[in-house]
C-alpha cells in the first residue's frame, strides 16, 4: 500500500494550518515554518544594543524577578541593568516608577519588560479558562482576552503567562482549571482564539500584550495528578495530544513561551534541549523568547538534574530557555561569568538577549515606555468590559442534569427563594483562582445575581450552611489568608441557619462545589467529591421536600452522582467570573438557555482515572463500558455533553466524496433541528475514525466543532471540511507523521458519543 510520510516539520505546520494542504507529496527538506516573521529592523536594532552591552548587562536581560515587597528595593537592579524584565507588579505608578529608572537611568535605557499572570480577565474577570472551553466558543474566548489585555496594557503590563494549553485527562491534577481540558483539536482552536484576543494581529498591536502559552510541554500529565510529579509520555502521546494546542498557538505568532516545572521522560522542561530546540524551534518554528516557569532555573539543582545555580543557569540557556524567571535572585546572574571562563559561548547568550530585545522593541517599548496613568481606571472599569464578560459567563454554562425539565424556572411562581451554600454568596468563589485585582463591589455573586433578577417583591435569603477548607494551605493564601475554621458551635449554628432557610423557602438553590483555591496550582486531590459536609447539607435540605436545583462551582470534573440522588437538576458554572451571579440567574430563570458542553470526560470516580473518549478501540470494544468488575467503565458525563432547554436533533448526515486520494479534503454535512419550543445553541461536533492502517488509532477523534444558534423549528445544514491536517496523525513505527489510506468512520452530533454516522475511503496512490 502507498502512503505518505511527512516529516514532522511539513506536518507541525499543517496541524498548525500553516501550509497548503498539498494533495501530493510534501517535500520532506521542506524549510522550517515560521510564525510571525520578526521584522529585520528589530533585529537589527537590537544587534546594535547587543555590541554596546556588557557581559553583566547581557546577563541582566535575561532575569526577571518577582516584584514582591517594596518598589524602591528593585531599583538599584534596574539602574545596574542586572534586571531586565519583573513580574506580579499591577500599579501604573509604580510600573512607571521602575521603568523612569530603566530608561533615564540605566547606561543604555533598556525599557523593562513588565509581565503578569493575566489568565481570565484583570480587574473584569471572565470564567476561568476550564469555562471558556466549555463555551466552546473561540471567538468568545477571544474577545475575553482582548478585554484581558486592554486593561493589562492600560495598567502597564507588556506581556501575560497565558493560555495555558496543557491538556490534562487527570481531573486530580487541579491545574485542569486554567486549560482547555482533554482533547488536542478543541485545545489548537482556543490557543488560536487566546493569542489572537491577548495579542491582536501582531506582538505590539496597540492595546494588546504578548501571549505566553505555557507551559512547555506535558506538564498536565503528572503521575497521579500531583502538581509538580514527573511526566512519562510516549512520543505518539507527545505528537497527536500534547503538542497540537502549541502548535497552534506558535503558528497564531504567540511571541512567548514558558517552559514547564516538571521532568518530562526525566529531562527536566526548563533545560530540555530536545523540546525547547528541537520541537519548539525546529519543528513549530516558534521565533519569540521562552521564559522558565517561576524560578524553573534555580529548581534543577533540587530536581537533581545541575550542580549547582551557576550550572542550571548554563544548561537551561543552552537548552533554549531564554529569561529565567525567578524570586530574589537570578541564577541566570552567572552567565557573565560562565562566559568569562569559557564555559559559555558568548553567541549562545546574545541570541537569548536579542530574542527578549527583540520583543520589547516590536512592544514600541522604546518608543513608549511609560503607561498613561490618567486612562487606567477608565479602561479597568469600561462597562463594555463587564457586557463581554457576562455574555462570556452565559455561553460556558454546562446543564448536566434536568430531570423532568424543571429549569427553567418561572420567574414569578416564587415568593420565598433560598440561595444555600458554601460558594452561594463568596466573591472569591465566583471569581477562581489567579484573581488578585478585582474588586469585591463589581462582583455578582449567584446569591446577588437571583435577588437582581427576582427584584425587591421576591425574598432571596442566603446562607452558606457549610465551611470549605483544604486539607492544606494553599500557596495562595500568602495573598489572601483563609478565613478561620468555624469552632464546632459555629458550623452547627450556620448548618442550622441554611436549613430554616431553605425550609421556610418555596425554591432552593444550593450552590455547591469547591472552593476557588481547591483548583489552581497546588490543587491536586486524590477524590472528586463534593468536599466536606456538603452533600450532608443538601441530605438535610432536600428531605423537606421543599424544590431544589444545584448549581456548582467547581474548576474541575466532580462526582455528581449522589447529588443527582437528591437534585433533579444541575447546572455547571465553573468559576463564572465578574458577571457569573447574573448569567447563572438568567440561566435559572430562562432569559438565556444553556449551550456549553464539557470539554473533559467526567469520570464516575476517581479510580477510573485516566479516562478520556479518545481511548482506543481495542480488541474487546463491545465490552467497554465493563472493564471494571464493580462499577461501570463509562463516564458518568461524555467529552461534549451538555443539555439545553430546548431540543436539538442531527439528520441527513452525508460526505462530499465516498473516495478521495491521499491527501484531498472530504466535505462532511448534516442537518441540525431545534425541535423544541425555545431558542437555543448547540455545538455541532465531528468525530472521525480510522478503521485500520499502520497504527491503532483512537476510537473517536474530534476533528470540527461549530456553536450554533437556532429560533424554534428552524434547521441549519453544519459543515465541515477534513483535510490532511485533520487526518494525519504521528505514528510511533514510522517515528514521523503519516496519512494512511483507509476507511474514515464519521460522526456529526451534539457529543462524543453522537450516533450518527457515515464513512469514506481515502485511496492510496
Ligand atoms: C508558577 C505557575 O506555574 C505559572 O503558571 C505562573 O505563570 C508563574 N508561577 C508566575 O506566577
Amino acid at each position: 500500500m502507498k502512503t505518505l510520510l511527512l516529516t514532522a516539520t511539513a506536518v507541525a505546520a499543517l496541524v498548525a494550518g500553516a501550509m497548503p494542504c498539498a494533495s501530493s507529496a510534501i517535500d520532506p527538506s521542506a524549510a522550517t515554518v515560521q510564525s510571525q516573521a520578526i521584522p529585520e529592523q528589530a533585529t537589527r536594532r537590537a544587534d546594535a544594543l547587543i555590541a554596546r552591552m556588557t557581559l553583566d548587562e547581557k546577563a541582566g536581560q535575561v532575569s526577571q524577578l518577582f516584584m514582591f515587597g517594596d518598589p524602591a528595593t528593585f531599583e538599584a537592579g534596574v539602574r545596574s541593568g542586572s534586571t531586565g524584565a519583573l513580574l506580579f507588579v499591577t500599579d501604573p505608578a509604580v510600573i512607571n516608577r521602575l521603568q523612569k529608572v530603566a530608561v533615564e537611568e540605566s547606561r543604555l535605557g533598556i525599557p523593562l519588560l513588565f509581565g503578569y499572570d493575566v489568565i481570565h480577565g484583570l480587574r473584569t474577570i471572565f470564567p476561568v479558562p476550564i469555562g471558556m472551553a466549555a463555551s466552546w466558543d473561540p471567538p468568545a474566548l477571544e474577545r475575553g482576552q482582548a478585554v484581558a489585555a486592554a486593561e493589562a496594557r492600560a495598567s502597564g503590563i507588556h506581556w501575560t503567562f497565558a493560555p495555558m494549553l496543557d491538556i490534562t485527562r487527570d481531573p486530580r491534577w487541579g491545574r485542569i482549571v486554567e486549560g482547555p481540558g482533554e482533547d488536542p483539536y478543541l485545545g489548537a482552536a482556543l490557543a488560536r482564539a487566546a493569542v489572537r484576543g491577548f495579542q491582536g494581529d501582531h506582538v505590539g498591536a496597540p492595546g494588546h500584550i504578548i501571549a505566553g502559552p505555557k507551559h512547555f510541554a506535558v506538564y498536565g500529565a503528572s503521575e497521579g495528578g500531583r502538581d509538580y510529579d514527573g511526566v512519562f509520555v510516549s512520543d505518539s502521546q507527545f505528537y497527536n495530544t500534547y503538542l497540537p494546542p502549541f502548535a497552534a498557538a506558535v503558528e497564531a505568532g504567540a511571541g512567548n513561551i514558558m517552559s514547564a516545572y516538571m521532568e518530562l521522560n526525566d529531562i527536566p522542561a526548563a533545560a530540555n534541549d530536545w523540546l525547547l530546540t528541537d520541537v519548539l524551534r525546529r519543528q513549530l518554528g516558534f521565533n519569540g523568547f521562552v521564559v522558565s516557569d517561576a524560578n524553573g532555573v534555580k529548581n534543577l539543582v533540587a530536581q537533581g538534574f545541575a550542580v549547582d545555580e551557576a550550572d542550571a543557569a548554563a544548561r537551561s540557556l543552552s537548552a533554549g530557555n531564554d529569561l529565567e524567571m525567578a524570586f530574589g535572585s537570578a541564577a541566570n546572574a552567572t552567565l557573565a561569568d560562565a562566559v568569562r571562563s569559557g564555559r559559555l559561548d558568548v553567541a549562545v547568550l546574545d541570541e537569548a538577549v536579542r530574542r527578549i530585545l527583540v520583543a520589547k522593541i516590536r512592544m514600541g517599548l522604546f518608543e513608549t515606555p511609560y503607561v498613561d496613568e490618567s486612562r487606567t481606571e477608565a479602561v479597568l472599569s469600561a462597562p463594555a468590559h463587564k457586557q463581554a464578560a457576562l455574555e462570556a459567563a452565559e455561553r460556558s454554562l454546562v446543564l448536566l442534569t434536568n430531570e423532568g425539565g424543571v429549569l427553567p424556572l418561572a420567574p414569578g411562581a416564587h415568593r420565598r427563594v433560598a440561595v444555600i451554600g458554601p460558594t452561594a454568596d463568596s466573591v472569591d468563589d465566583t471569581l477562581g483562582s489567579w484573581v488578585f485585582v478585582a474588586k469585591a463591589e463589581e462582583t455578582v455573586t449567584i446569591a446577588e445575581g437571583v435577588r437582581r433578577r427576582l427584584g425587591d417583591t421576591v425574598q432571596v435569603t442566603t446562607a452558606p450552611g457549610v465551611q470549605l477548607r483544604r486539607g492544606t494551605p494553599s500557596m495562595f493564601e500568602m495573598f489572601k489568608p483563609a478565613a478561620p475554621a468555624w469552632s464546632e458551635e459555629q458550623a452547627r449554628a450556620e448548618f442550622d441557619r441554611a436549613v430554616t432557610a431553605a425550609a421556610s423557602a418555596d425554591l432552593v438553590v444550593v450552590v455547591l462545589g469547591e472552593g476557588a483555591l481547591m483548583s489552581g496550582e497546588g490543587a491536586s486531590r486524590v477524590s472528586l467529591d463534593l468536599p466536606g459536609e456538603q452533600m450532608r447539607l443538601v441530605e438535610a435540605i432536600t428531605a423537606s421536600g421543599k424544590p431544589v436545583v444545584a448549581v456548582l462551582t467547581n474548576g474541575r470534573p466532580l462526582n455528581t452522582a449522589p447529588l443527582s440522588a437528591h437534585v433533579p437538576a444541575i447546572l455547571e458554572a465553573w468559576y463564572p467570573g465578574t458577571q457569573g451571579g447574573t448569567a447563572v440567574a438568567r440561566a435559572l430563570f430562562g432569559d438565556v438557555n444553556p449551550g456549553g458542553k464539557l470539554p473533559v470526560t467526567w469520570p464516575r470516580s476517581a479510580g477510573q482515572i485516566p479516562i478520556y473518549y479518545s481511548h482506543n478501540t481495542t480488541k474487546d470494544a463491545a465490552n467497554q463500558g465493563t472493564r471494571y468488575w464493580d462499577e461501570p467503565s463509562t463516564p458518568l458525563f461524555p467529552f461534549g455533553y451538555g443539555l439545553s432547554y430546548t431540543e436539538f436533533a442531527f439528520t441527513d448526515i452525508s460526505v462530499g466524496r465516498a473516495a478521495v486520494a491521499l491527501g484531498e479534503p472530504v466535505t462532511v454535512t448534516a442537518t441540525l433541528t431545534n425541535n423544541g419550543a425555545r431558542a437555543g445553541d448547540e455545538v455541532a461536533q465531528l468525530y472521525i475514525h480510522q478503521r485500520n492502517g499502520r497504527a491503532a488509532r483512537p476510537v473517536r477523534e474530534l476533528k470540527g466543532f461549530e456553536r450554533v444558534t437556532l429560533q424554534p423549528g428552524e434547521s441549519r445544514q453544519v459543515r465541515f471540511v477534513l483535510t490532511e491536517a485533520e487526518l494525519r496523525y504521528w505514528n510511533a513505527a514510522e517515528r514521523d507523521w503519516v496519512l494512511d489510506p483507509a476507511v474514515f468512520d464519521v460522526w456529526i452530533g451534539g457529543d462524543s458519543q453522537a450516533p450518527l454516522s457515515t464513512s469514506f475511503t481515502v485511496v492510496g496512490r
